[in-house]
């Protein structure tokens, strides 16, 4: 049994029907549209205040440097293999059967938990937007029963808004919901403007004092130079979505030079973006006080722009939906391809006739992760993410020096610079960060893994197509 088979690289980018009809600013949007949601919004102020202080600018370099090497070797990947690429894809062709399908574990990982975590930030901002026009939502449903309520009020009993926005989202995409490339571009922009606006308005009240120290002392528990990296491993969440862009390539005009431009170019700009809104966002209130559901809109408040913080929740409310529905759609994607080639049941690849999409795969998601946000805090849900996703990364990584040693006749339009070089140290720092992550986080990813593999053993390795009879190549070579 060879648990190292591969697909042709042929068959993971069939000629395609699909129109051919995004540039390289669509790809850019698009890449901003699945980045920007709670990494900025929420969880920024929850690393400041918990692990970085201010330098947690400086996690955001690091997770960025992190992201680059990475993006690099994605948008190498995207321009020799193609195809709606995703990281599973590029495993199956490169490095084989048993490790495409750890990716792909990883990746429903990365984007249902994703989805649950976005959620939970989502929640925040309409819990604080709602009781600004006088709505009051009852504490104790707008966290799960593992969250403290603010004020020492006692603990959540389930997040009912985070697990109702993932229902109607699931309905939504059952239904046939797409998000399409002018209503992402409008969502972007609305976005952008909600973060702009709190620059504006930030800038002018920026109080270097608040900036001292910059790396708060080490503590027990968190800041000092191990605080920054751990800051870096939680806000790593707010760069994921840039490798999004690579499943948009067969409907792109020129893959091979757009696919790259789109997704470093997203990354680009998310970078600098982040990091001076999380500059600002430290030097205008003290960093202690940003560990709340809402840190942007909360601490416009504090300087006295009631109207500023509810135009930024507004922006914010509405970049976290689309982040949630592009992140489900993706998952329903992956886990369309993944039973589609016979590694998962025929249910996961069944299509509806009338809706064209995946009912039965999207409606179940959508109650598992309903429940998972209900319960979870967003730090818990992060982390986790994040841990599945730096996996995924870091094998994306290696996938493009193998490549290169395995098959260097292949043409290569996009190519990594200084390769193996960038790529290993893309490789090294992802691992590194996912070493900064808690044991507890480990736990559940071994737990993660380890289902997975089970289901692997039990079941996708004896019901893989390619397994049944497509062509094998021998993964030893
Ligand atoms: N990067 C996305 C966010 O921050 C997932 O919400």
């Amino acid at each position: 049994m060879n648990l190292f088979r591969r697909k042709d690289i042929a068959e993971v980018a069939p000629p395609s029907a699909l129109k051919k009809v995004l540039g390289p600013v669509d790809l850019t949007l698009m890449g901003i549209g699945c980045i920007v949601g709670a990494g900025i919004f929420v969880l920024t102020g929850v690393a400041a205040a918990t692990s970085a202080g201010p330098a947690i600018v400086l996690s955001f370099v690091l997770a960025g440097v992190a992201c680059a090497f990475t993006a690099l070797s994605y948008a190498e990947l995207a321009s020799t293999i193609g195809g709606a690429g995703s990281a599973y894809s590029y495993g199956y062709a490169t490095l084989g059967e048993i490790v495409a399908w750890i990716i792909g574990w990883d990746l429903i990982l990365e984007y249902g938990v994703g989805v649950c975590t976005v959620a939970v930030g989502w929640s925040g901002y309409v819990t604080n937007a709602l009781s600004a026009v006088g709505v009051r939502v009852p504490a104790v449903l707008t966290a799960g029963p593992f969250q403290a309520l603010p004020h020492h009020a006692g603990h959540g009993d389930f997040n009912v808004l985070a697990a109702g926005i993932i229902l109607v989202l699931a309905l939504l995409l059952a239904l046939g919901a797409k998000l399409s490339a002018r209503f992402n571009a409008i969502m972007v922009v609305v976005k952008l403007l909600a973060l702009g606006l709190f620059i504006v308005l930030a800038l002018p009240h920026f109080n270097v004092h608040l900036w001292h120290p910059f790396i708060p002392p080490r503590t027990n528990h968190h800041f000092g130079w191990q605080g920054v990296v751990e800051g870096a491993s939680l806000i790593f969440f707010a760069y994921i979505g840039f490798d999004a862009v690579s499943t948009a390539v067969e409907e792109t005009k020129n893959p091979q030079r757009d696919a790259p431009i789109g997704i470093l170019a997203s990354l680009f700009i998310c970078t600098l973006l982040y990091m001076v809104v999380a500059a600002l966002l430290t030097g205008i209130v003290p960093y202690q006080t940003l560990n709340v559901p809402s840190p942007v809109a909360s601490a416009l408040i504090h300087i006295g722009y009631h109207w500023g913080a509810a135009a930024v929740a507004v922006g914010a409310i509405a970049g976290l939906t689309t982040v949630m529905l592009v992140l489900y759609f993706g998952l329903s994607r992956i886990l369309m391809s993944m039973g589609r080639d016979g590694l998962l049941p025929p249910v996961f690849g069944r299509v509806h006739p009338k809706t064209g999409t995946p009912v039965p795969v999207i409606l179940g998601l959508g109650v598992l992760m309903a429940i998972v946000a209900g319960f979870t805090p967003i730090t818990d849900l992060a982390k986790l993410v994040n841990m599945g996703t730096l996996a995924a990364f870091t094998v994306v990584c290696l996938g493009v020096i193998w490549l290169r040693a395995n098959r260097p006749e292949l043409e290569r339009p996009f190519r990594t610079p200084f390769s193996p070089l960038f790529p290993a140290l893309g490789a090294l720092i992802c691992f590194y960060l996912m070493l900064n992550l808690p044991a507890l986080t480990w736990h559940a990813f071994f737990i993660w893994l380890a289902v997975g593999l089970g289901v692997y053993a039990g079941y996708s390795v004896r019901h893989s197509h390619l397994a049944a009879g497509a062509p094998v190549r021998s993964g030893s070579s």
